[in-house]
């Protein structure tokens, strides 16, 4: 009885909940409608279109602000002047750096994104900003697409679980995020005319997901439409993407902004879905929606409604952030924040190997040589696209110091030189790969001295930039000489790759190297590095894409469909993307999806399902024993992955439906729960147009990586 009182008393909370909400927003549209009828079509129109560079133009007599924006992914990016990129040079804009998307997604930990989201809204408040153009999630399709480092996963489903609280953090500041590149922002090499050919089923069941999630889940309030074309039309006057998808299929109710200078046609575009036209220069009142678009209205090719619609939209958005009634200070670069950028960092770190089981660093370790310019380097900053004025930057040689100083002498060699501008042209770049001498001898002469050597090598952010691609998966500046000549004079070599996407380890993996991978991993990068090399964090991050053991493993380079010709590329890969191509085609990485060690192990038993055979509309509970069988505590992801058996149309060896991070105690078990709904199961009928689940037997796997199956079970679906 008491149970049955409460189940009613909940129905009354959340459908009271909802019904309030539905009484609050229609009652928020009846007041948007006032205020559009109040306005002339010329302040309609000044408010589709950038009137600086971060910024669209509110109606003041009427109490509507500007809508301000700001990047982005790494944390909120300094003040610069109105009209130009140069910095305003405000001494309060000095911010969180917080760790880039891969990294993120390497926590495999919805909570994480969140607390990412909550520190970038707060600090969005504390500089009156009311879009964040965060977080950016595309899919890693191109493991050289130099945009990696900001996108989070090759997985829809892993994207979308990270995407959904990035969003929710954000907007729980009433910051509007502003989820980028709608959609398939695949690579940077003719980004902005590039047509990406992509069948329904790819794009429905790889490139979409995730924004759907950001959408329906996460209620984004603003979508940044990509520079690319999808199937023929620029995504920013995408018929089928904006106003059928988008707004039609998944109900988005706020605007799309599109990417900066990513529009094209006037009509075009706003007939087509786009709500708020963004660029880089002026003069504004020329840009297609200003003048162009006022004289389509008047010329009867662009109606007044479609405009009322996008005036709606931001109004909506606005009365959601800045002018709604609890719209908090906001607070920038606290204690708080940097905590958060360290509890995400040290959850992203990713244990590659640790054979000789050199870490944790054992307390008699009494020398250290530091070696390589990533140890000294700062990640805020560097190449084109939004990075951070950080207050400040814990380096790994400042961390390591910080946590060794006191037991250990610790010396510096930088080792190699990063002489890479993405500035420059490619020309001005050669010899860039070169090792140098002189600093290696330098290197290897400390390294002979001390007890151990930590390698700092990896890329940077001009490396890995937005704007350009990289060419090859190799390691940059003559690292791997570096590497070689180093380990060669000392057995105890650790090393640290710093970067934001996949790189060429073969040989590091084949020696018998310890290697950590880190990130563009914030303002405490160096202190989460540092006290993973001494055990006071476990690592627990997995990769979140696929290494493979050459380019042309990867599925976009072994169809010949990257970087297109003639601004066309086709994804020949359809659905097979990431480790779903690997799996099935049997094609061995060099480090899998959800790949990374800890310092102990996890033994795994017992997976059960609550039923044998399910029907559509039911919930896949499943269980999973997860034992610790080492001697300290460690987080484990607990990866769950289905196989239709016998399918009757092309599947993936292994999709990925669901994930949860356990921290287990030395010897304890965790019984670890989680639901598969069976609808997720479906697939996309290109024919059909529709999502169907095949009825028959589904093989389930609980995995510690995408390779690494520990138990079995099946389950029917009839
Ligand atoms: C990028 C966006 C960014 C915008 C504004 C564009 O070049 O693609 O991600 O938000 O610039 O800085």
């Amino acid at each position: 009885m008491i149970k049955y009182i409460t189940a009613c008393a909940v129905a009354l909370l959340l459908f009271g909940n909802v019904s309030a909400q539905n009484k609050n927003e229609a009652a928020l549209q009846v007041k948007i409608s006032g205020i559009i009828k109040k306005m002339t079509l010329e302040e309609k129109i000044a408010m589709l279109h950038g009137n600086s560079l971060f910024s669209s133009a509110g109606v003041k007599r009427l109490g509507i602000p500007e809508l301000s924006s700001d990047d982005g992914p790494l944390g909120v990016r300094e003040e610069i002047k109105r009209f130009d990129w140069n910095s305003a040079n405000w001494t309060t804009d000095s911010a969180t750096f917080l760790p880039n998307g891969s990294a993120i997604a390497a926590t495999w930990n919805p909570a994480m994104a969140n607390e990412y989201g909550i520190v970038i809204g707060q600090e969005a408040n504390a500089r009156n900003k009311i879009v964040m153009l965060a977080p950016a999630f595309n899919i890693c399709r191109v493991p050289l697409n130099g945009r990696t480092y900001e996108y989070y996963s090759e997985d829809p489903y892993l994207n979308g679980q990270l995407a959904i609280q990035a969003v929710k953090g954000i907007q729980s500041q009433h910051v509007a995020a502003c989820v980028k590149h709608f959609a398939a922002n695949s690579q940077e090499v003719n980004r902005n005319d590039i047509n990406e050919e992509i069948d329904e089923r790819a794009l429905r069941e790889i490139y979409l997901p995730a924004f759907k999630a950001a959408v329906q889940e996460g209620n984004a309030y603003t979508i940044m439409s990509a520079y690319n074309k999808v199937n023929g039309y620029w995504c920013s006057e995408n018929d089928f993407l904006l106003n059928k998808v988008l707004k039609k299929e998944w109900g988005f109710k706020g605007a799309v902004i599109s990417d900066w200078g990513g529009v094209h046609h006037t009509v075009e575009a706003a007939n087509n879905g786009l709500d708020i036209e963004m660029g880089s220069s002026g003069p504004y009142d020329k840009w297609y929606f200003a003048d162009p678009l006022l004289a389509a209205v008047k010329a009867g090719q662009v109606s007044e409604e479609t405009i009322n619609d996008k005036v709606r939209r931001i109004l909506w958005v606005m009365y959601h952030t800045s002018l709604s009634d609890h719209h908090p200070e906001g607070s920038i670069a606290t204690a708080a924040h940097g905590k958060a950028a360290y509890d995400i960092a040290s959850e992203s770190i990713v244990l590659l190997k640790n054979d000789a089981h050199l870490l944790p660093l054992k307390a008699n370790v009494k020398s250290i040589a530091v070696i390589g310019d990533n140890a000294i380097r700062t990640f805020a900053l560097g190449g084109f696209g939004a990075g951070v004025k950080a207050k400040y930057e814990v380096t790994a040689l400042a961390g390591i110091r910080s946590r060794f100083g006191q037991s250990a002498d610790i010396k510096f060699a930088q080792g190699y030189k990063a002489n890479y501008l993405a500035n420059r042209t490619d020309e001005q770049n050669a010899g860039s790969d070169k090792p140098d001498q002189t600093l290696i001898d330098e290197a290897v002469s400390l390294a002979k001295t001390t007890d151990v050597a930590i390698l700092c090598i990896g890329s940077n952010r001009e490396y890995e930039s937005e704007g350009h691609d990289r060419k090859t998966l190799a390691l940059p500046f003559g690292e791997q000489a570096l590497v070689n000549a180093v380990s060669a004079v000392n057995p105890n070599t650790i090393i640290v790759v710093m970067a934001g996407a996949p790189y060429d380890l073969n040989e590091i993996e084949k020696s018998d190297h310890t290697i950590i991978w880190s990130w563009f991993n914030g303002s405490e990068a160096g202190n989460a590095l540092a006290d993973v090399l001494k055990g006071i964090i476990n690592p627990s991050g997995k990769m979140p894409f696929t290494f493979p053991v050459s380019l042309n493993d990867s599925p976009a380079f072994a169809l010949n469909s990257y970087p297109g010709e003639n601004l066309n590329t086709t994804y020949k890969e359809g659905i097979l993307v990431g480790y779903r191509w690997y799996d099935t085609k049997n094609i061995t990485p060099l480090y899998c999806f959800g790949y990374g060690l800890s310092y102990t192990n996890f033994a795994y038993t017992g997976l059960l399902t609550n039923k044998k055979q399910y029907k559509l509309n039911d919930k896949i509970a499943v269980t999973v024993n997860v034992k610790n069988t080492g001697a300290v505590a460690g987080k484990e992801i607990v990866q769950l992955y289905i196989k239709k058996v016998n399918s009757s149309v092309s599947r993936a060896d292994k999709e990925l439906k669901a994930f949860k991070k356990v921290t287990i105690a030395p010897t304890k078990t965790a019984l670890v729960s989680m639901n598969i709904n069976v609808s997720d199961l479906a697939y996309f009928d290109d024919k059909l147009k529709k999502w169907v689940v095949e009825p028959g037997e589904y093989k389930l796997m609980a995995a510690s990586s995408s390779k690494d199956i520990r138990q079995v079970a099946s389950f029917y679906v009839r």
